[in-house]
């Protein structure tokens, strides 16, 4: 594990829980909280999907490259990411650099399920969102693997359980 100072970097799969386990980890620590899409929408003042539909995925991905870099060094700060992160080889280095990495997962039905709550995601904006979820997790699952340094199943927990199962694996 790296150092106390370091960051808890949150990857994960959409509806794995990576936003509201962020929130409450920073709640938890006083840590400082940034949120990559966060903040590649605000760069373009756009929402994520607006990113999408107006600039295509592309611009989207390189956004969040840029983010990463502009966080690189970042101490005591609570990093959310998106669930594409993974896909670049040159992001894996960046997240890597920043602290420790947690990988939020979930069975494919929470997934579902909770992402269901809110259809804002433009990848899943698809005539069968739940066979492309399925298609995408499968992909992804190894990425998330190999670059995590810990994993905390999120189906049946909470999202203080959760962020408390985190903290006992970073704390020194
Ligand atoms: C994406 C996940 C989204 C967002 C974008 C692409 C993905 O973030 O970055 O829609 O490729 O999995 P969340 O994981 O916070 O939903």
């Amino acid at each position: 594990m790296k150092t106390e100072d370091s960051a808890i970097v949150l990857i994960g799969f959409m509806g794995a829980g990576k936003s509201s386990v962020g929130r409450t980890l920073a709640r938890m620590t006083g840590y400082l909280r940034f949120d990559t899409d966060e903040m590649v929408a605000g760069r373009f003042g756009l929402t994520v999907g607006e990113i999408f539909e107006k600039h295509g995925e592309d611009t989207f991905r390189e956004g969040e490259t840029e983010a990463l870099r502009e966080l690189t060094g970042k101490e005591g700060a609570v990093i959310v990411t998106g669930g594409g992160i993974v896909l670049r080889a040159e992001n894996v280095a960046l997240l890597k650099a920043l602290g420790t990495i947690v990988y939020l997962s979930a069975d494919e039905e929470a997934l579902f399920q909770r992402i269901s709550r809110r259809p804002t995601r433009p990848l899943l904006q698809t005539p069968d969102p739940r066979a492309t979820l399925a298609e995408l997790l499968s992909a992804r699952l190894p990425l998330y693997r190999d670059c995590a340094d810990v994993e905390v199943d999120t189906s049946r927990l909470t999202h203080d359980e959760v962020a408390r199962r985190i903290l006992e694996s970073v704390e020194p």
